[in-house]
């Protein structure tokens, strides 16, 4: 029975290139309705004010802040200008108490300005500020936002499992505005130059390594992807038309969905057990923070009816998100944004699933060792163990093949999905998160996955490239675009 069930599951997950083609494509349409309106689609495709991308002329000190994924992070950065030189960086990494996350707006950001500030006070040799110059930041910030300017934008909901009565920040207040209070309240002269969502980051990021770098993914916690879109195909764009032509769009692709979503009933119980049900479908059949725990409800209900684990069904197992971690759920009633507690890495519900899938043992211990830790269950058999194995595969298999279906997607969207002849252009995505940086069998099948998608004739010129932290380096970047100080310079 037990078997039955893991069989029935696989065949609801399954993702055939047939269909991946189909979720592509629906992919496609939502991007055009999100692009012709607002609230057009289920796809946002938030326009992002970044018309341009960095060059490598970029000169100066700059700092960035990146608030969202995982670890809230503040780094500096001494761009030398000299098409792409980098010649000094430093970053520290910071937990939020959670106290805080359930307190104002006001308490969170004058915590983070004070952090920027300490930072900010150890500046030392290798960074220079030009005298008499303000310090300017790129601040990013991986939430829906509508953007009202570069410098400026509301939140629009929480996703991740951020706090929605939490009174951190509230949907539709100014971001730039908040941090720009706390930081004066700090007696902190800073200016934000740039508030960007991490794809964009990453794509700025990659781009200034990488001029071949058209749009960016974010697998962790979260999901999202973000590109570069020709201006005139964005009807909803009513400002002048960028000289580049270009603009990057923020798809928040997360909220895609689609009746050719494998989606299965545990799915839906997730969905609606969920902080945000409804909200965030893609998301929550494909991000770090909830594969764990598709993977705990399936188990489950194996336990509950064919007495997979014995007589008695565990009783951890039925904790929602336990494969993630012990104090989230002590806490998940208060509807804390648990993402910041210290110590604790939002989707560490991965870790447990990944090193359970990646075990190589032959008596698959880490397996053995994860079940009887975190679900208290003790004196696995190995052929328990495989089963769990399995089941971790094909859940991180459905989320990578999906991934790789909404790349798909992006590229057949540009025009960028056959051979072009006359320019055989080199194609680069640009890829950050811890979900794609740890889980090693899902970018692998990520990556296997979208080469069966693609051409063969096409599919050496396409790559994904891992941009480790470039989202920094990109806002910064960005806020060196946007200085206030550039036309003097030139
Ligand atoms: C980081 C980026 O590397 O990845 C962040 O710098 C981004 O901007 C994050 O939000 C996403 O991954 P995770 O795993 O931290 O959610
Ligand atoms: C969530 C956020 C989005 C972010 C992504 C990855 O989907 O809504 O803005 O880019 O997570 O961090």
């Amino acid at each position: 029975r037990a078997m039955a069930i893991l069989r029935e599951f696989e065949e609801s997950c399954g993702a055939p290139v047939g269909k991946l083609k189909q979720v592509a494509e629906a992919m496609i349409v939502e991007m055009h309705a999100g692009l012709a309106s607002e609230g057009g689609s289920k796809l946002k495709m938030l326009i992002s004010y970044v018309d341009n991308l960095p060059t490598g002329d970029e000169k100066g000190l700059f700092y960035a802040l990146d608030l969202g994924g995982t670890n809230f992070r503040v780094l500096r950065v001494q761009l030398g200008g000299n098409d792409g030189r980098v010649v000094n960086q430093e970053f520290i990494e910071v937990s939020i108490p959670p106290h805080l996350m359930v307190g104002t707006s006001d308490a969170l950001f004058d915590y983070i300005a004070a952090e920027l500030a300490k930072f900010v006070a150890t500046e030392s040799q290798g960074f220079h500020l030009s005298p008499g110059r303000q310090r300017e930041l790129g601040f990013t910030f991986s939430f829906p936002v509508k953007q009202l300017s570069i410098t400026s934008g509301t939140l629009m909901k929480w996703t991740k499992g951020f706090s929605i009565n939490g009174a951190v920040i509230f949907v539709g207040q100014d971001v730039v505005a908040e941090l720009t209070k706390a930081m004066e309240r700090q007696g902190l002269d800073m200016r934000v130059a740039a508030l960007v969502n991490d794809t964009i980051g990453t794509l700025a990021g990659g781009r200034y390594f990488n001029n071949d770098v058209i749009a960016a993914v974010i697998l962790g916690t979260g999901t999202n992807a973000a590109y570069v879109e020709r201006a005139h195909a964005i009807p909803k764009w009513h400002g002048l038309l960028p000289k580049s032509g270009e603009m990057v769009i923020n798809m928040e692709w997360g909220n895609f969905r689609s009746s050719h979503l494998p989606v299965t009933e545990y799915d839906n119980a997730l969905d609606v057990e969920s902080l945000n049900p409804g909200e965030q479908i893609f998301e929550k059949i494909i991000s770090g923070m909830y594969l764990g725990d598709i993977v705990r409800r399936v188990l489950c209900r194996m336990a509950e009816e064919a007495a997979f684990f014995g007589d008695t069904v565990p009783p951890k197992l039925k904790v929602p998100f336990i494969l993630r971690c012990k104090a989230t759920i002590a806490r998940l009633n208060l509807l804390v944004v648990y993402n910041y507690m210290p110590g604790l890495s939002c989707y560490c519900l991965t870790p447990d699933m990944s090193a359970m899938h990646h075990d190589t043992s032959s008596d698959l211990r880490v397996v053995g060792n994860k079940l009887k830790d975190i679900l208290g269950i003790s004196n696995t058999s190995l052929k328990t163990r495989k089963v769990v194995v399995e089941l971790c595969n094909i859940v991180a298999t459905r989320g990578a093949r999906l991934a790789a279906a909404g790349i798909f997607g992006i590229l057949k969207k540009l025009g960028r999905d056959t051979v072009r002849e006359e320019e055989k252009q080199r194609t680069v995505i640009a890829m950050d998160g811890g979900l794609y940086e740890h889980y090693t069998e899902f970018s692998k099948c990520l990556e296997s996955t979208l080469q069966e998608l693609l051409e063969k004739e096409v599919s050496e010129s396409i790559v994904i490239e891992h941009s480790n932290d470039g989202s920094g380096i990109g806002a910064s970047l960005l806020a060196a675009s946007h200085s206030q100080y550039l036309e003097v310079e030139e």
